[in-house]
């Protein structure tokens, strides 16, 4: 699994040198690559912003910016919006030499003013741009395509993304890697955290973290050192709530072991056995780019604050193989919605209606496969 995650990454750079010079070879001969968007019902693009940005524009900010508009990266000829990019040291130290890169999408989604939701692939050592390119940011790049598409179900859609390359030695991080333990990790994860609120003005956020696979012991640690100086570093560690996916959280082991064997809330394990239906909606995105699922996609159950789902036709990368999934539990997550269970439309798509009502019925896909 965590090896799946590396294989993907190298995968995508190979593919994306090869694209880029053979698209340079066209432009010598004059021929124009082909436009992605001539497809019916193709998603829309994030609406560039022309004055007014999301983030105050400093001094400090100003090194990070992005150039969004179309064609500005190679290959991607849609415009992602703001967006900010680049490294930030692990700690406050002046002579500090290990930074950690980052990539930074604030959302014009007016429920996410008061929050940011960190995502970190796992490895250890796998880029969380395999995440961003792959899964759930706005660029959508997959295995056998051409070219990168918008990806209508990115989670900047919902919530102020951003996607963090860490441990140093991860990625586009810099500096001479050093930690030798999750609690080390957490401790570059935190300085640069700090760094990173400063620069873009996020003090007194709602911090919410996800990531995927060897994440799963990235996210817990991350968080709960987080908890541990929340007090005493006010306005930077205010953290809400996590999510993990397929995590590597112990040795083998199937993740409903673990549980049973946990202490949660004063009790161990779930008292009762999962059974209830977790609901992705039905929704109005059905572009050619991202065909994604609605009905019910798995069994989950919630105890004590604990969360688990049983996600069907996914593979390890949840938000990339049932995107529309993944879209739904971040909502959870973000407490957009109270329930997985709940049969009411995505917060982005109100007004669209369910099979059977809020009740559910039986226009929803029968089988739930676990
Ligand atoms: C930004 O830097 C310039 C030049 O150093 C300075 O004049 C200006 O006051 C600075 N602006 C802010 C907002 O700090
Ligand atoms: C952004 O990129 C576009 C497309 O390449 C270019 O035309 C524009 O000048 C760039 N803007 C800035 C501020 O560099
Ligand atoms: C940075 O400075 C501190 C003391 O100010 C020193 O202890 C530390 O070794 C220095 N680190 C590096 C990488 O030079
Ligand atoms: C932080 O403060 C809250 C409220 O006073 C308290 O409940 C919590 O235990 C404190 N956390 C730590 C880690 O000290
Ligand atoms: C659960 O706890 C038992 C008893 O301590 C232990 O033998 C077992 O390995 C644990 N299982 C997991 C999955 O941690
Ligand atoms: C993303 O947000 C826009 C604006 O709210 C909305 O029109 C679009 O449907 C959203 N995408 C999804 C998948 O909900
Ligand atoms: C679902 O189908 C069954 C069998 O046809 C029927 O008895 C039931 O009333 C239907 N439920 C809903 C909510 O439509």
């Amino acid at each position: 699994m965590q090896l799946l995650s590396l294989l993907a990454v190298g995968g995508l750079a190979t593919t994306a040198v090869a694209k880029s010079s053979r698209a340079a070879a066209l432009e010598r001969k004059g021929i124009q690559a082909k436009p992605r968007y001539g497809f019916p019902g193709h998603s829309a693009p994030i609406v560039k912003r022309d004055a007014a940005t999301i983030i105050p524009q400093t001094n400090r900010t100003a090194k990070y910016v992005v150039n969004g508009t179309a064609g500005a990266i190679p290959e991607v000829n849609f415009d992602i919006g703001e967006s900010y990019a680049g490294l930030l040291p692990i700690s406050s130290a002046a002579n500090e030499t290990g930074e950690l890169y980052f990539w930074f999408f604030p959302s014009s989604n007016p429920s996410a003013a008061d929050e940011i939701t960190i995502w970190l692939n796992g490895g250890p050592g796998c880029s969380s741009l395999e995440g961003f390119l792959q899964e759930n940011g706005p660029i959508s790049w997959q295995y056998g395509t051409p070219r990168p598409v918008y990806n209508p179900w990115n989670w900047a859609n919902l919530t102020n993304m951003v996607w963090v390359e860490q441990p140093v030695g991860t990625g586009f991080s810099q500096g001479i890697p050093t930690a030798t333990s999750q609690e080390e990790s957490a401790a570059q994860f935190l300085g640069f955290w700090k760094n990173f609120v400063d620069t873009f003005e996020l003090k007194g956020r709602k911090v919410y973290v996800a990531g995927e696979s060897y994440a799963g012991r990235y996210v817990p640690y991350i968080a709960d050192a987080m908890l541990d100086q929340k007090n005493t570093t006010e306005g930077y560690f205010d953290v809400k709530g996590i999510m993990i996916y397929d995590p590597s959280i112990a040795e083998d082991v199937i993740l409903e072991d673990t549980i049973q064997n946990m202490t949660f809330g004063g009790l161990q394990g779930f008292q009762s056995v999962p059974s209830a239906d977790f609901y992705v909606p039905y929704h109005n995105e059905f572009s050619y780019e991202s065909l994604s699922a609605s009905g019910i996609m798995g069994v989950t159950h919630t105890e004590r604050k604990l969360t688990w789902v049983a996600q069907a036709l996914s593979g390890h990368m949840v938000p990339q193989y049932q995107p529309s999934s993944g879209y739904r539990q971040l909502e959870f997550l973000l407490g957009r919605v109270e329930s997985l269970e709940s049969r009411k439309p995505f917060s982005t798509q109100l007004g669209v209606g369910q099979p059977g009502g809020e009740e559910g019925g039986n226009g929803t896909v029968g089988g739930r496969g676990v």
